[in-house]
């Protein structure tokens, strides 16, 4: 299940991000050049070595420099060779705007289907919920090309449903190990399944720059929406949604893990008791943690590459290899801390609530400090990417932190809860690119990004002190489940 749940996330994250790569090879460049006088990206602006306008980061480099500005190779002032790059035309004139309105579009359905997502997984079938989002994700990849050869109109209603339908997964999948997840290996199950998110990111970037250069864009989406599907199929098959309804479970464990649950009875689903939700102080610190948390990564996925590339001019194509490196420490680093936690957890040395408290704080506070020494190593790159890469490490912190938390204070509506913090969470996705966007705007230099990263400091700051006051590891009140009419007659007579 958790392995099965790592690439579920794989695929949707892949599908999810997979576009930024396609996008570059779908647009026709020239095109778009010629369409107004100037559409001006505000990070290209600031960099008068390179001959075109980019989006993303794949640049198809045949060599020679097209734009015929051929003054030789320019040194920049921390004495490194400007690249030059050259990109491929497509068969789309998208001009700027449409291509951010097409990649934005994701974002908005997968906005409004947190909390429906979680609640349908905890009143039917999680499995289902996953598995269906995850299908719908892969259907819509196959039918990208398509869409997008009749009109940008199409993929963008394409790119909703693949939003609304990615938006499920998340409380799904909570409410799926809240079903299999004995309490002490709690961690280190969550930690497998939602490193599938990174590692989709991760895996699928480099593939779709491999797929586009060598089948062209359509390919990316032809092979990534049917190697889903593969996955679908065996998720039919191999995962359930408790171990009661596996068919195929060993005794032994079917007991293990329903005794260390608790749940050998199965009680009706009790209804949210949303005005306890909403006035509980841990739910909270989870919402603050989980979207504070997501700025930061939003900073460190997203906006870094930006900044290698701009202020220390750092080639990333050239070393495409390194930029896996930070996930890879940070995939090990988030293993290791979830089996130590766990471990120490079950042989009572520390509580479940200081075990959040303390991954919380590793995933909010170092991160931070290594954002801030990165403005200050000047052209030393080395150290900056050593900087980085400790920080992208540190931010793994966050699986054994907040994110494994719903869980332990209200297990019957973890799906519900991870809904609720993660639509929180999901507005620093939409606000990160505008901010940079807006600070940065004809204005590449460290001290704009310096500012950035105070406040993106700040923000980590807040996280990591409003969880470590108001967080719990312990089940709430409101979440217990009552006991039965029958039970409590029961205690009455015995008391009789
Ligand atoms: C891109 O646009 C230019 C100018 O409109 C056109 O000449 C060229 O054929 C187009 N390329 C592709 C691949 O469609």
């Amino acid at each position: 299940m958790a392995v099965l749940g790592c690439v579920g996330f794989m695929i949707v994250y892949g599908l999810k991000v997979n576009l930024s790569v396609a996008i570059i090879a779908m647009v026709n460049h020239t095109a778009v050049s010629h369409l107004g006088d100037h559409h001006d990206d505000s990070a290209a602006e600031d960099d008068h070595h390179s001959g075109h306008t980019t989006v993303g980061t794949l640049v198809v480099d045949d060599g020679h420099d097209a734009t015929g500005n051929s003054s030789g190779p320019s040194l920049d002032e921390c004495g490194l060779v400007a690249k030059k790059e050259n990109l491929m035309d497509g068969p789309f004139a998208w001009d700027e705007n449409v291509q951010g309105l097409i990649l934005a579009a994701y974002f908005y359905g997968y906005l409004f289907t947190q909390v429906p997502g979680g609640w349908l997984a905890e009143k039917f079938s999680a499995k289902h919920v996953f598995g269906v989002g995850a299908l719908v994700n892969a259907l819509c990849a196959l039918l990208t090309p398509v869409a997008a050869s009749a009109s940008y109109v199409w993929l963008l209603i394409m790119r909703i449903i693949m939003g609304i339908a990615g938006g499920v997964t998340l409380p799904a999948m909570h409410v799926l190990i809240a079903g299999w997840a004995p309490p002490q290996e709690r961690s280190k199950i969550s930690s497998t399944v939602y490193a599938g998110m990174t590692l989709g990111t991760l895996v699928c970037m480099p593939f779709s720059g491999l797929l586009a250069a060598t089948l062209g864009w359509a390919g990316i989406f032809y092979v990534q929406g049917g190697l889903s599907i593969v996955w679908y199929c065996l998720w039919l098959v191999l995962v359930y949604d408790t171990p009661a309804k596996h068919p195929r479970i060993s005794k032994e464990e079917r007991k293990f893990i329903e005794e260390s649950l608790g749940t050998v009875v199965v009680v009706e689903k009790p209804p949210v008791p949303w005005k306890s939700v909403w006035t509980s102080l841990p739910v909270w610190a989870i919402i603050v943690a989980h979207t504070c948390s997501n700025w930061g990564w939003y900073m460190l996925l997203v906006k870094l590459p930006t900044y290698m590339r701009y202020i220390l001019k750092f080639d990333i194509e050239a070393n495409a290899g390194l930029s896996a490196v930070p996930f890879l420490c940070m995939w090990i680093f988030t293993m290791l801390l979830a089996n130590v936690l766990d471990a120490l957890r079950s042989r009572k040395m520390i509580t479940t609530t200081f075990a959040r408290k303390l991954a919380t704080f590793t995933a909010s506070m170092p991160p931070a400090v290594c954002l801030i020494g990165v403005t200050y190593v000047g052209c030393n790159t080395d150290l900056a990417v050593a900087l980085l890469t400790l920080g992208t490490m540190f931010v793994g912190g966050m699986y054994s932190g907040f994110l494994s938390n719903h869980i332990d204070i209200a297990p019957k509506f973890a799906g519900t809860l991870m809904g609720i913090t993660n639509t929180f969470a999901t507005f620093p996705g939409i606000i990160v690119p505008s901010f940079v966007g807006y600070m940065t705007h004809g204005n590449q230099t460290v001290e704009a990004w310096r500012t950035i990263f105070y406040i993106t400091f700040g923000i980590f700051s807040a996280e990591a002190v409003f969880y470590s006051i108001f967080a719990s590891g312990e089940m709430q009140e409101w979440a217990k489940p009552k006991p039965s009419a029958q039970a409590e007659q029961q205690k009455l007579n015995d008391v009789a």
